[in-house]
């Protein structure tokens, strides 16, 4: 039986490489995938744990999709990702019109599950399954020109304010040999630029090799334009790491650094196992070998405990580093994590707000200096899509990842070109396309070449 099946994915990259996972499962079993919920026969909603602000937006949603089923009683709908290993079976109780919930190790399942779900069962698959390596599945690729490749899967780190190492387990590591076939498919395919991912791909092991000898092997691929990688911990970040990257023109220069807070009592209580100053030695580091690289960081307010004197010292150190983004949360107590138990230390919400604010302030300041230094440059842009907003407009990204949006058709769609930088709102960039499309990586690491 074939059925049409839609997904809809939250939360972080690994989700979004999860969903392509699951297409390729389903796309194997000889399902088909349909853009649009009121098409489908089977929902599937990829849902994310990371906040508790998370969390129940994707409850609302999965509650929304249930008039699908109203409407039309042979639709099934599932739930998948890190609300389905949090909660399991308890979702089903929760959410009676909830067919199945499949949690990240048992993707390979979907088949069995679907035909359990079809023969009237409902049915909860959320064990972790150390022996699942993810090996030889096919993801059916949202975008053939950038591709997520999941390198590790877990987390070992267990910072004290993160559901992930509960929602995603300890850390398993792919082979060198799978992560760079996968590569050369997805180059093959049309792929420009892939992005490795991990909670913390710093960690990356495989018996012999490290995550700069993979980074280094992924390079190699011939006809790839871009490398990317994320999220790197400050704990494990190396110099071995930098050189790697500076070595190698198609590895973009950009890294997504999360430092959390600049404060060291704060850090010590989060359980990051570095300190202000060992995390601003390794910045200099960077700076120094690859002068033009972007940085950017997440960081928490409000962890419990936080005094003014640390959150100022958060604040010096965005002043100090100079992040060309960054990702700035208010603290959410999680299930399970030791920082729950800190109820004496609580942060007063208007007070986490307030300072989320004042970060969120100094950071369009800080991001807008950097757009503003690229006006008047022409920088090599992937073509990602139609842009969301403007008739005839595309929308790409350069080497730091910004957003950049200039006229052009659509044939352009997964091209790297060249476009000409003449202002920027927000935090998007406006350009202008320079002659012709560039042949893959013609333009590799050409950056700031001034226009006229
Ligand atoms: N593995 C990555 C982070 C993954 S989660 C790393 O360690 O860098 C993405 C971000 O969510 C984290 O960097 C952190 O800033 C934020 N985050 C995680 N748990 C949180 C919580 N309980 N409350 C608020 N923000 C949280
Ligand atoms: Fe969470 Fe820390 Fe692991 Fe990142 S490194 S996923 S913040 S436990
Ligand atoms: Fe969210 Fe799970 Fe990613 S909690 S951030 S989807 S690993």
């Amino acid at each position: 039986m074939q059925l049409n099946y839609y997904i809809e994915t939250y939360g972080c990259q690994m989700n979004v490489a999860d969903t392509e996972l699951m297409g390729g499962v389903l796309k194997h079993d000889g399902h088909r995938r349909v853009p649009e919920p009121d098409q489908a026969d089977v929902l599937i909603v990829n849902t994310c744990a990371i906040r508790e602000h998370a969390e129940q937006r994707v409850i609302g949603r999965i509650g929304q999709l249930n008039r699908y089923k109203q409407s039309r009683p042979e639709v099934r709908l599932g739930v998948a990702g890190c609300v389905a290993k949090e909660l399991g079976r308890e979702l089903l109780d929760r959410a009676t019109y909830v067919d199945f919930v499949v949690g990240p190790d048992s993707y390979r399942q979907l088949p069995e599950i679907l035909a359990r779900v079809e023969g009237g069962e409902r049915v909860v698959y959320d064990r972790f399954n150390r022996s699942e390596h993810y090996e030889n599945l096919k993801p059916y690729r949202l975008e053939k020109f950038a591709a997520w490749i999941t390198i590790m899967r877990g987390c070992d780190k267990f910072c004290s304010y993160c559901i992930v190492p509960f929602t995603r387990g300890r850390e398993k590591c792919r082979t060198l040999e799978s992560v760079v076939e996968e590569v050369e498919t997805s180059v093959a395919d049309g792929a420009q630029e892939v992005t490795l991912l991990g909670q913390n791909v710093n960690s990356y092991h495989d018996g012999g090799a490290d995550f700069p000898d993979l980074l280094t092997a992924v390079a190699a691929v011939p006809s790839l334009a871009r490398v990317r990688f994320t999220t790197s911990h400050p704990w494990d970040f190396t110099e071995k790491l930098v050189d790697t990257i500076a070595g190698h023109d198609n590895i973009m220069n950009h890294v997504h650094l999360p430092v959390q807070s600049g404060s060291n009592r704060v850090l010590k209580a989060m359980k990051r196992e570095y300190t202000r100053e060992s995390y601003s030695r390794q910045i200099d580091m960077l700076r120094d070998r690859i002068p033009h690289c972007a940085l950017s960081t997440d960081i928490i307010v409000g962890f419990p405990g936080e005094t003014e004197a640390d959150f100022e010292a958060t604040l010096d150190l965005m002043t100090h580093t100079r992040y060309n983004s960054a990702y700035i949360f208010m603290y959410s107590p999680r299930p399970h994590t030791p920082a729950i138990d800190l109820t004496d230390e609580v942060v007063p919400r208007a007070v986490a707000q307030e300072r989320l604010e004042c970060l969120n302030e100094l950071q369009r300041s800080i991001g807008a200096a950097y757009l503003l230094e690229k006006v008047g440059t022409t920088q090599p842009v992937l073509v990602q899509r139609a842009a969301r907003r403007g008739r005839g407009l595309l929308s790409g990204w350069t080497e730091h990842r910004e957003t950049v949006v200039f006229p052009g058709s659509e044939e352009m769609i997964g091209e790297i070109v060249l476009v000409a930088i003449g202002g920027f709102s927000g935090f998007t960039l406006h350009a202008e396309p320079v002659g012709e499309p560039c042949p893959v990586g013609r333009y590799r690491g050409e950056l700031n070449i001034i226009a006229g």
